[in-house]
């Protein structure tokens, strides 16, 4: 049904997204200038070793021990934006919903191609982080971490799923 509330809506979530992000970046600009923001090491000897190459879907998919130590890296690195347990506050994209869309899906294979697609997008994102217009919203964690920890992120944020596959 025809509603102008319902063609606003968009447009109002647009802004309030631009003035989150904006002030989101004068946050984060600060941090980085007072460099206080120190990223934390993930110890990921437990887990088997993975090697040079990137890999491009999660080989640590329903792994425990992963879970595990995706839980307190995430918790260290990336809660203070995108939330405790990854129930984002609002300041960064709520990581529960990363494959939402992927659980949508009835054909198995469909699903299948959608989770390795985020997977890579998931992995490009941690790897570069994310600036704009020359402001850092979210830092690069490659060289900091191994792609052992930013895989067992992912593990984590798996078992965190809004909608389970
Ligand atoms: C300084 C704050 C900050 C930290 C720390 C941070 N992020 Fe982000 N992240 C953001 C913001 C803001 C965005 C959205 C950027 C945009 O809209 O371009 C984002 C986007 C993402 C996305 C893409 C989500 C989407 O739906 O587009 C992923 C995946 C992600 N972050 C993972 C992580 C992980 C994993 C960590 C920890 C290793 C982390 N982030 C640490 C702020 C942060």
């Amino acid at each position: 049904m025809f509603s102008p509330a319902s063609l606003l809506a968009p447009l109002r979530q647009a802004a309030r997204h631009a003035a989150i992000l904006a002030s989101l970046a004068a946050v984060a600009a600060a941090a980085y200038a007072h460099g206080d923001v120190t990223p934390q090491a993930v110890d990921t000897h437990e887990l088997p070793a993975l090697g040079e190459p990137w890999r491009t879907t999660n080989p640590y998919r329903g792994n425990d021990i992963a879970t595990r130590i995706g839980t307190s890296a995430f918790n260290q690195n990336c809660a203070r934006c995108h939330g405790l347990e990854a129930i984002s506050g609002g300041i960064a994209p709520d990581l529960r919903r990363l494959d939402n869309e992927c659980a949508s899906l009835k054909d198995e294979r469909k699903k299948q191609m959608c989770v390795n697609e985020m997977d890579e997008f998931y992995l490009t994102t941690i790897r570069h982080g994310r600036t704009r217009n020359g402001a850092v919203y979210m830092p690069p964690f490659e060289g900091i971490f191994n792609q052992e920890a930013m895989w067992a992120i992912k593990a984590y944020l798996e078992s965190r799923r809004e909608k389970p596959l």
